[in-house]
């Protein structure tokens, strides 16, 4: 619809029929007209609206209405409703204002008002509501208004009032629900609200009010927003007031005021609080206020309120947080974990907080929409961030990278790379370099792979070594049951004269916090560490085993730490700790198969981290998701474990059944070389239920027939995970409904029969001319899942036939 324009409205026709004209009973007069968003621009002229004087409802909102004609007052006789909002009406509004006595709603709100509010303001005694909101009155508010006594909703926010507020505004409104005066420069005492007694919304924001909050909190009231005055005295004054309701409340707003002393000691009350901020005043030293009740919350702001001491970890109950601002305090210790869900803005900034920023946190970071941890003693390793952010954002915190993904590529980036990055780089690397020299001279440099990790001081003056220590994951609690954690050796085969204690593990890991749970596997949970000499681990306590002596444990323990092989995850110590058991592995820093191929928990992917700028260099820079597009690592991956598999079942003696094949057990480590997990751990247990995972066990061993696992059901399951790196499908999945086709395996098996393999490998896959080789890949898959186990190839023979199905040179 073009502009049109007022004046070509007919008025002196009949209009009963058209369009937003509502007229009486009788068809004779007009008592309503509705022309809201019809573009309607210019003055209103004489001789028009004007003449329809039984009016009782005009909505001329959202159009382009600059002023009115004369006559258009006189419509004052039976007006009830006006809307005029979002217009470009300017000027003063004149006292003829006053004429509109039977006035019931006044909507004069988005529009270029300016000069005083009349004074014949105080003529409209039926007023309900009345919003000149976003307009440029200027001065005060009319004493007059005190006689609109039937107000229900005020507001005037947003315009240029710099006067004083009427004295005994409060008693004159006790049915007023909405009060909204922000953005203003309105000069006040608190004690002026008083006597609002049916009050809900309560907005002041951004005005010049004094006095202590005891008055203004009455009512019913759900939203509170005081933000930006003056007010001062003690904030648990607000506390003190009675028969005031704290259950409805669900916005209180009291930053950027001269508030004083400690938060209300509880906020318990506030239960459905949504929004709290509290930010910006002159509170005393403090602790973090008890929050855990008010589990509605969404944003919480206590920027520059004088809180020390911990980030408590119950600020993880509460799953609606959105944005969380601590920043300007002096907050310290770690950051804990925050239960990310949920959380779109978080700023820590200008606090005294320590350690590393969590992995789940780190990993989020790019979803969210705003977040700043800078000028706190942090490390962390901003594998997923950009150098820039990690410039804005992390100000003064160290980026602690393991040089893991791969080394030979970061040594050819330092050679290539210009500007500011590459000094940054070498910086960083050369404080390692002498981190890593120093950590030599006090430990001895065996491995040479150990990690290299800025964390690396004893915890010496720990304090909370005392036992006994329990622990809670999901679906297991456990229970370390010693008396004094320094006095519990760990068991680092390579590194006997380490001599760490219990209290390392339970420093590394935060007393097994949660933050550090990577799994919980078939023997217990698994958590990551960096124990002291920069060692990066994982941490399995195995919760079911408590049958074996702690000799036995031992010795089986010291068994399994022989058992070396490039594709096996290496044992490389233990700790007995009570009837506790705890195996310790190198950690495998680029996830498992199971992450990678469905997603399954988030990869932390350290190929596309800070140095991907130059990405042109050969395949192993483009990112793990690249690289999973390609055959050639698919087949690697297959092979690998295949030699691992051969490996235990051919090359140990007694051969070692692994009992549990499956992508979850499969982990990639710096190299991205796959190497297998959680070999030959208590083989001799009875446990009948530890045969093997779901989706990845053969006939013979399902129930009820139940045999014992062999050498070939380690086949059958290699079978299925060699279908999972073909087809990209999980073993087990809604997907398969039909009558015959029940896994992964039926359906894979049933398309090579078929003469169909085309259709079943991974879309994802780069092809480049390796079809055949996928397609005999498949078959080998075929073999091994044979239901006769006497039918599967053994893991020699099918290592033979992997390498048989190579990608030539450039696939
Ligand atoms: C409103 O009217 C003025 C002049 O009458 C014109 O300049 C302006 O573009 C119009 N605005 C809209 C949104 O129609
Ligand atoms: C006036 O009209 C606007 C736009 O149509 C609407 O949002 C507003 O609620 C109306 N005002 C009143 C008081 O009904
Ligand atoms: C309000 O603002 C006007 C214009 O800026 C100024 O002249 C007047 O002194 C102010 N009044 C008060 C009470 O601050
Ligand atoms: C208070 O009013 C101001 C100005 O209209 C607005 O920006 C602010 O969001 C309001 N506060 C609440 C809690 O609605
Ligand atoms: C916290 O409150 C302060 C003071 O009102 C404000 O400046 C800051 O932007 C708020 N932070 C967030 C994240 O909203
Ligand atoms: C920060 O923490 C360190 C040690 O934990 C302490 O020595 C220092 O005084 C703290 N700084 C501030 C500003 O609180
Ligand atoms: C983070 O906070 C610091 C200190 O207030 C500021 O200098 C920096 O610009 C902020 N960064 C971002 C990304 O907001």
């Amino acid at each position: 619809m073009g502009v049109v324009s007022l004046y070509n409205f007919n008025f002196s026709s009949p209009v009963c029929s058209w369009q937003g004209v509502f007229c009486d009973a009788q068809h004779e007069n007009v008592i309503g007209l509705v022309a809201s968003g019809l573009s309607l621009s210019g003055f209103i002229p004489d001789t028009t609206i004007g003449k329809l004087n039984k009016l009782q409802s005009l909505d001329l909102s959202n159009n382009n209405i600059t002023g009115f004609s004369s006559d258009f007052w006189s419509l004052g006789k039976s007006l009830k409703t006006l809307n005029l909002s979002c217009n470009h009406v300017f000027g003063i509004l004149p006292n003829n204002i006053g004429n509109f006595d039977v006035l019931e709603s006044l909507d004069l709100s988005f529009n270029n008002f300016s000069g005083e509010i009349p004074a014949s303001f105080s003529a409209l005694l039926s007023v309900q509501v009345l919003k000149i909101d976003r307009n440029q009155f200027v001065g005060s508010i009319p004493l007059g208004i005190l006689s609109c006594q039937n107000l229900v909703s005020f507001d005037v926010s947003s315009n240029l009032l710099n006067g004083t507020f009427p004295v005994g505004f409060g008693a004159a409104f006790p049915k007023l629900k909405i009060l909204n005066l922000a953005g203003n420069e309105i000069h006040g005492r608190s004690s002026q609200f008083s006597g609002l007694k049916s009050i809900t919304h309560l907005n002041i924001s951004r005005n010049s009010f004094h006095g202590s909050l005891m008055h203004v909190f009455q009512g019913q009231l759900e939203v509170a927003d005081l933000s930006h005055n003056h007010f001062q005295g003690h904030v648990s004054q607000v506390h003190f007031k009675f028969n005031f309701n704290w259950s409805l409340l669900h916005f209180l707003d009291l930053s950027s005021n001269n508030l004083v002393g400690e938060f209300f000691h509880d906020l318990s009350e506030a239960q459905n609080l949504r929004h709290l901020n509290l930010a910006n005043n002159r509170f005393s030293g403090q602790h973090f206020p008890r929050i855990l009740k008010l589990s509605s919350l969404e944003y919480l702001n206590l920027s520059q309120t004088n809180i020390s001491g911990d980030i408590p970890t119950e600020i993880s109950k509460l799953g609606s947080l959105r944005t969380l601002d601590l920043s300007m305090n002096s907050l310290s210790g770690r950051i804990p974990y925050l239960g990310t869900n949920s959380l779109q803005v978080l700023d820590l900034s200008c606090n005294n907080l320590t350690g590393e920023v969590p992995f789940s946190l780190l990993s989020k970071l790019p979803q969210m929409k705003r977040f700043n941890f800078s000028y706190n003693n942090l490390t962390l390793c901003a594998s997923n961030l950009s150098g820039k952010t990690f410039k804005t954002a992390f100000i003064g915190s160290l980026n602690s990278c393991p040089i893991a993904a791969n080394p030979d590529l970061f040594k050819r980036k330092m050679a290539k790379h210009n500007g500011g990055l590459k000094l940054y780089l070498a910086v960083t690397l050369s404080l390692f370099c002498f981190l890593m020299g120093l950590l030599c001279l006090v430990f001895g440099c065996r491995r040479k792979n150990t990690m290299w990790e800025a964390k690396l001081l004893r915890p010496r003056e720990e304090k909370n070594i005392s036992g006994p220590f329990s622990f809670e994951t999901d679906s297991a609690s456990w229970v370390a049951d010693v008396k004094l954690a320094t006095s519990v050796p760990v068991v680092i085969f390579e590194k006997p004269l380490l001599n760490l204690t219990f209290a390392d593990i339970l420093f590394a890991t935060s007393h097994f916090d949660r933050e550090t749970l990577i799994a919980e596997g078939r023997f217990g949970p698994v958590y990551r560490g960096i124990l002291p000499g920069g060692m990066h681990v994982a941490l399995k306590a195995l919760l079911h085993v408590s049958t074996m002596t702690d000799k036995e444990v031992a010795k089986e323990l010291e068994h399994l730490a022989c058992i070396k092989h490039p594709n096996l995850v290496p044992l490389i110590g233990y700790c007995l700790a009570g009837d506790q058991r705890i195996s310790i592995y190198n950690y495998m820093e680029n996830g498992n198969l199971q992450i990678l191929l469905h997603g399954v928990q988030p990869i932390e992917d350290w190929s596309t981290n800070i140095w991907e700028e130059n990405t042109n260099s050969g395949a192993q820079n483009v990112g793990l998701e690249e690289l999973l597009k390609t055959w050639r690592f698919r087949h690697k991956l297959a092979l690998g474990i295949a030699r691992a598999l051969a490996f235990l079942h051919h090359g140990c003696s007694p051969s070692i059944i692994h009992r549990d094949v499956k992508a979850s057990s499969i982990h990639l480590d710096s190299n991205l070389d796959p190497r297998l997990s959680g070999f030959g751990l208590f083989s001799g247990l009875e446990d009948h239920n530890a045969h093997g995972s779901p989706g990845y066990v053969p006939p013979e061993v399902v129930q009820p027939i139940s045999g014992p696992p062999t050498l070939k059901s380690d086949v059958y399951g290699f079978g299925v995970v060699l279908f999972e790196l073909i087809t990209g499908k999980k073993p087990l999945d809604d997907d398969y409904q039909d009558e015959k086709v029940v896994n992964l395996v039926s359906w894979a098996r049933g398309l090579v029969r078929r003469n169909q393999c085309a259709i079943a490998i991974d879309p994802k896959i780069q092809r480049m001319g390796s079809d055949t080789q996928i397609e005999e890949a498949l078959r080998i898959g075929y073999l091994c899942t044979a239901d006769l186990p006497t039918k599967r190839p053994s893991m020699h023979q099918i290592v033979g036939l992997l390498k048989d199905v190579e990608p030539v040179a450039d696939q």
